[in-house]
């Protein structure tokens, strides 16, 4: 009955890290999976994620029951507003259906079936380069998939001509993928005027956006600075999609806790699309988990927690920041051929170095610095401790 089942290939990103528990190398380096680790290469729990879980332990009105289809509510009110802001008009008009997914995979998987179902758009349209599982995501559930230019390898910016001149000639109705902030892989993003054009396409041509937003906070330290686009969509009357995830920006990876929002013209709209979303859910796991809501609602109900939750995500960013410095002086010290100021321009979690698919091997291989064969790596896998190292890797590389 299974004989013929072929072994799949790896995936490209969790592959890595499988490949990186299994090599038992002195100085290897995580450079794969978008996961924050401590200056001391640790997985790191937040502190106000201690607290919130102490709070729930002790709650006597605890238990374990099935959740909606839609989850919980609390948390789904408090998700809604840290992404669109509070006093958002659209959330006063009750024009927002929310669904708690299972993170932002989840979510996207929700959303690309809602979508399928419910709209059937002749295409979707992610960016080139992309997430690799947006692509699989969207073909899973039935939609064709294209792609508009995003990098652009001359400047290591964006081709906005490229995106725009592709965007112009979608189908009316055609869904357009965005990353809210810290693009993965390029880890470059439009700037504000780049946001207008984009959205002056998007509304002459009726398309819908879909919006990505997995980095909330972990761009730039600031969580109002890092939705500025879905907001100024939303608030400038956009019907659109947005999955949010919960994964990096409270550090609740294995927890599996995000959002899907759909931004509707009017409240009864927004009853029916959520009672839509809310079959898609049924289908596929009848209801999501629990804990990873209670924490992040717990966290976002009260005000001191989620105070001290920012200054943790902003010293989280900061590190991240200072390493992008760091490895830059180091591949500076080490005259490394071309131009790497990118490693400090680009922003969020990765950066797109540039280095070919046979320089990435050689990076696994011989210094086993584990990294996507596109050439992004992880900046959180860097710490004051190896980045000297990954810059001699990068030197022996691009040498090689
Ligand atoms: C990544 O891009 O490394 C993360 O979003 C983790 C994942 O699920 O791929």
């Amino acid at each position: 009955v299974f004989g013929h089942i072929k072994l799949a290939p790896p995936d490209p990103i969790l592959g890595t890290a499988e490949a990186f528990k299994k090599d038992t190398h002195a100085d290897k380096v995580n450079l794969g999976v978008g996961a924050y680790r401590t200056d001391e290469a640790k997985p790191y729990i937040f502190k106000a994620v201690k607290e919130a879980e102490k709070r729930i332990l002790a709650d006597p009105t605890l238990n374990k029951e099935y959740l909606p289809m839609r989850g919980l509510d609390s948390f789904n009110s408090l998700a809604r507003e840290l992404l669109l802001g509070k006093g958002c008009a659209a959330i006063a008009e009750n024009r927002v259906a929310t669904i708690q997914c299972i993170s932002g995979t989840g979510s996207l998987r929700v959303g690309a079936e809602f979508l399928k179902v419910n709209v059937n758009p002749p295409a979707v349209y992610v960016s080139s380069p992309t997430w690799g599982n947006h692509l699989t995501i969207f073909k899973k559930a039935g939609c064709i998939v294209r792609e508009y230019p995003y990098w652009k390898p001359e400047t290591r910016g964006i081709d906005i001509e490229g995106m725009l001149n592709t965007l112009s000639s979608a189908p009316i109705g055609a869904v357009i993928l965005l990353h809210v902030c810290a693009h993965n892989p390029t880890g470059v993003d439009p700037t504000p005027q780049q946001w207008d054009q984009i959205q002056n396409v998007i509304t002459q041509k009726r398309l819908i956006p879909y919006f990505d937003s997995a980095y909330q906070g972990f761009a730039s330290g600031d969580l109002e600075r890092d939705a500025y686009v879905v907001r100024k969509f939303v608030n400038e009357g956009s019907q659109c999609l947005v999955s949010q995830s919960f994964a990096k920006n409270m550090g609740l990876y294995g927890e599996r806790i995000g959002a899907l929002h759909i931004i509707c013209r009017n409240k009864v709209t927004a009853e029916h699309v959520l009672s839509q979303a809310e079959i898609v859910v049924r289908q596929m796991y009848s209801n999501p988990p629990l804990h990873g809501a209670l924490i992040a609602s717990v966290i976002l109900a009260d005000p001191a927690l989620t105070q001290s939750w920012k200054v943790e995500l902003k010293a989280i960013s900061e590190r991240i920041i200072q390493m992008r410095v760091r490895l830059l002086e180091e591949l500076i010290k080490l005259k490394v051929p071309g131009d790497w100021t990118h490693i400090t321009s680009q922003i969020g979690m990765f950066s797109y170095t540039g280095l070919t698919s046979q320089q990435c091997e050689n990076m696994i291989n011989k210094w086993h610095c584990y990294m996507l064969k596109n050439g992004r790596i992880s900046m959180s896998g860097i710490n004051t401790k190896n980045v000297a190292y990954v810059a001699r890797a990068i030197k022996h590389s691009v040498d090689h």
